[in-house]
């Protein structure tokens, strides 16, 4: 049995229980080594055979899977933050589906989210905006036309933007076609991590902000006017609503 397990994006804690039980238990243990933290390989047990696809090609990934399978043992396929975002796990499920082998997906806890926490803020403000856009930016792979950043801008939703923070000033510029210049903008390296950096500005200072940090890698920007101090109270806990788990006070 194969289980693609979401690590989290750093906190050896923000694995789920149940990732960390596969993790302890797995005789064979594949971790992209390149960005989850190995702290979270520490539990496994003294005899796991660890490998890190850091190094690895695609069918090496699967040929490590496949000798284990064949001899009956438990693989932990260890991917940072959630594996369903830009995790490339769909095409080792496929060739897995193809060779008739079993396997669970255990979700994590995305960088976007750990990025959120990071910063003590909320994507989805009432009254500011209901929509959370997860994008890159193109670069040495493309990102469908239709999804250019600028064009998704548009909507001036909460925007968190992987994999481009070495690209800061090309984000800047698209985004500044729609968002005013005024609009806050954060940038978290390593959220949850020991050595976890915070910028927050405006479009306006952000490319200097992070130039200054030496930031350029393992980032998350995330921008909007979620970042600011205006938004309506929830419905939710309004005394004058009601819903299925309450009545409005005055009812
Ligand atoms: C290949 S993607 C993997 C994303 C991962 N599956 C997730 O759910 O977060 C790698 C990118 O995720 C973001 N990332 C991953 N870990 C991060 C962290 N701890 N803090 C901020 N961004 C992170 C960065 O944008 C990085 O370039």
């Amino acid at each position: 049995m194969v289980y693609f397990i979401g690590a989290g994006p750093g906190d050896p804690e923000l694995i789920t229980v149940k990732g960390q039980r596969i993790v302890k238990e797995a005789d064979v243990i594949i971790y992209a080594g390149s960005l989850v933290n190995k702290a979270i390989i520490d539990c496994r047990r003294v005899d796991a055979e660890v490998h890190n696809s850091a190094s690895m090609t695609l069918e090496e990934v699967i040929e490590v899977m496949e000798r284990g399978v064949r001899q009956g043992k438990l693989i932990a396929r260890v991917h940072t933050g959630d594996p369903s975002i830009y995790g490339a796990i769909r095409e080792q499920m496929d060739i897995l589906d193809e060779k008739g082998i079993s396997y669970e997906v255990i979700p994590g806890v995305s960088s976007f989210v750990g990025s959120a926490a990071a910063i003590k803020k909320e994507f989805t403000l009432p009254g500011i905006t209901q929509t959370v856009i997860l994008t890159r930016m193109e670069g040495r792979t493309d990102v469908p036309e239709k999804e250019n950043l600028e064009k998704l801008a548009q909507h001036r939703a909460s925007m968190c933007i992987f994999l481009s923070v070495h690209m800061i000033d090309e984000v800047v510029k698209k985004l500044a076609v729609h968002y005013p210049v005024t609009t806050p903008i954060a940038v978290v390296q390593k959220a949850t991590w020991e050595d976890q950096k915070i910028v927050i500005g405006t479009l306006a200072d952000i490319g200097d902000k992070v130039r200054e940090a030496g930031i350029n890698k393992t980032a998350q920007i995330m921008v909007g006017d979620f970042l600011g101090n205006n938004y309506e109270k929830s419905k939710l806990y309004d005394k004058d609503f009601s819903h299925e788990f309450r009545s409005a006070k005055n009812e």
